[in-house]
Order: C-alpha cells, then structure tokens, then sequence
C-alpha cells in the first residue's frame, strides 16, 4: 500500500488577480487530505466502483499524466478540509494522489516535489476549464509560505516556474518561497466555513467574464496586486498587524470584484474585534474566510456564533509528504 498526505492551502492575498499575472501569498495549513492506494481487483474508490467524471482529478493524474495502465487499484481518500471552500482540497488531492502514485509505481525513486507540483496543476486547470493558477498545487506541495507571480518579487527565493494556455491566452508565473523571520510568534489562522460551496471554475469564469463586460474592474486587480506586495513585505518582517490591515484592504477589493458573499462578509466582520485582520480566502462565492489573531479561540466563537465552522491552524505547515 502506498500513503501520502498533502496539506491545504489559505491565500492571504492575491486570489483572483494571480489567474492574471498578479502576485499571490498562500500558506499551507495544517489540515489537508491522506491518499492511500493498492492494487485489488477492480477499480474502487472510497468503497464504491470507481466513476471517472466524479473524480476528473484523480482520472487525469492516472490516465493523462502517469499513463497508468497497471491493475485496478484500490483508492481510499481522508479529507480534514472542508471541500470547494476554497482551501485547496482538490489540489491536496491530486498531491496526495500523485506522490500515493509515484510511490506505488516508483517505490526506488525520491518523490519529485516540484514535478508533483506542475503535474497537480495539470490536473487543476483540466478541470477548472483551462484556468487555474499554480497557486494551490505549489502550496500544498512545498508547503510554507508560497508567492506564486507573473514576475518575480524581490524578498523570495525562486522554485520553479509554470505556464499555462487558458481561454484568455498563455498565462506564465513565477513560483517562489517567501522568506519569513525564523521565529515566527503566537499568531494564528483561523478559517472559517460559510457551509456554502465555493465552486472555484465558475467563479474565476465570473470574474473573466466581469472583467470582458466592464474593462474598467481591472484597476481593481492592480490594486490587489499593490496590497499584496504591502502584505507580503510585511510578512517578512514579521510585522503582523500591517499583515492584518493589508487583508482587510484585501477584502474590500475582492468584494469590488463581486467574489464574496453575505454569509462571508458576516463571518469577516464578526472576526474582526479579536482579529489583526480578516478576509475572504480562495475563490469566494461561498467557502471560507480567513482571520490572522493572537487569540484564536476567541475568533472561533465569534464564528461558530456567526453561524460558521472554525477551524484553526499554526502559520506555518510543511508539504505534501510520503506516510
Ligand atoms: C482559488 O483558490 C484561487 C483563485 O485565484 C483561482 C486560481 O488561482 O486558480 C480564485
């Protein structure tokens, strides 16, 4: 049996505007998705025959880019993320799902962190129509602290770098590590779930759509970008409460481009007294926001009695990893 867990992913700044060349911040968090495979019989996923379209993910990574061919296998999936809500569930999956496979197929050979991160990718953009960052595959693979971007920023330190043919014409980022302070004090995330589906293919065709009927939305990008940058340079001096008001600036932004909702616009402002900052994180729609606080046990009431699911991870989690 082969066993592998990838852990999800929290954008701090940047979604959206990263499927355009802008620069993204995104944290693995501590909570992500196990894989386990063996060969069996027939093809079984979590107990029940193994149906293709439900799955584009796991069929892509098997079909398209393993060439898989061997016998039936046995798939189980654990998830401790919350699913489309935004903190990269499907992109653990196909980590958890490659590195299961690689180690299954290749049992000799390391686990080729980077090439699991293009292959992750792949599979995000086939099912996502064509357009999807690296932003979530990047994060779950190397875990850390990840600035996916269409330039490189100065203050990171280069990985690898992606491209992609979307609908809107080719598309290459960066993929780079941030550099944070080594001693990183007692702050937190803390997500919390609307409980509604944030389905992340329509909502980035919304947004292109958005931005096709009424060009002059694209400034809202821009100043996405320029608060990211803010964020990010503020990260990596640990200077949180400026972390904090870059991602409150970050929400309002977001909701100029149509991407939150009610239900994540109550649970943002319900966080904010106990919070550094608060935001949506991911796709919007729906899904989950994001609070940076010292006190996380407060945020987590103060969403729990705004009618969400809390769920709290340290600032730092490693990468998709062999179990
Ligand atoms: C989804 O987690 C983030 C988006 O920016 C889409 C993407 O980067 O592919 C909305």
């Amino acid at each position: 049996m082969a066993k592998a867990f990838a852990p999800g992913k929290c954008i701090l700044f940047g979604e959206h505007a990263v499927v355009y060349g802008h620069p993204a911040v995104a944290i693995a968090i501590e909570q992500g998705v196990n894989v386990s495979i063996e060969k069996f019989d027939d093809w079984v996923i979590d107990g029940k025959s193994f149906d293709h379209s439900k799955y584009p993910h796991i069929s892509h990574i098997l079909h398209d880019l393993f060439e898989y061919k061997g016998e039936p296998l046995k798939i189980e999936i654990e998830s401790q993320l919350f699913s489309a809500a935004g903190l990269g569930s499907s992109a653990a999956l196909s980590n958890a799902m490659g590195a299961a496979l690689h180690k299954l197929i290749n049992p000799q050979e390391k686990l080729d962190i980077i090439k699991l991160a293009k292959i992750g990718h792949s599979a995000e953009a086939a099912a996502q129509e064509g357009r999807a960052s690296p932003t979530d595959t990047a994060t779950s693979a190397l875990g850390g602290c990840i600035v996916v971007s269409g330039e490189r920023l100065t203050g990171t330190e280069h990985v690898f770098d992606a491209e992609l043919v979307t609908p809107e014409g080719k598309r290459s980022w960066s993929v780079c590590k941030a550099i944070l302070p080594e001693e990183i004090e007692d702050v937190w995330l803390i997500l919390g779930f609307t409980g509604e589906a944030s389905p992340t293919g329509k909502m980035v065709a919304n947004v292109a759509d958005l931005l096709s009927r009424d060009p002059d939305k694209k400034s809202i990008m821009t100043n996405i970008k320029e608060i990211t940058q803010r964020g990010l340079d503020a990260l990596s001096v640990g200077n949180f409460e400026v972390v904090g008001m870059a991602m409150n600036e970050c929400h309002e932004q977001l909701r100029s481009l149509g991407v939150s909702s009610d239900s994540l616009d109550r649970l943002v402002e319900a966080s904010k007294p106990y919070s550094l900052g608060a935001k949506m994180t991911g796709a919007g729609g729906g899904g989950c926001m994001v609070a940076l606080s010292r006190n996380p046990q407060r945020v987590s009431e103060q969403i729990e009695i705004s009618g969400g699911k809390p769920m709290i991870s340290k600032l730092v989690s490693k990468g998709v990893r062999l179990i």
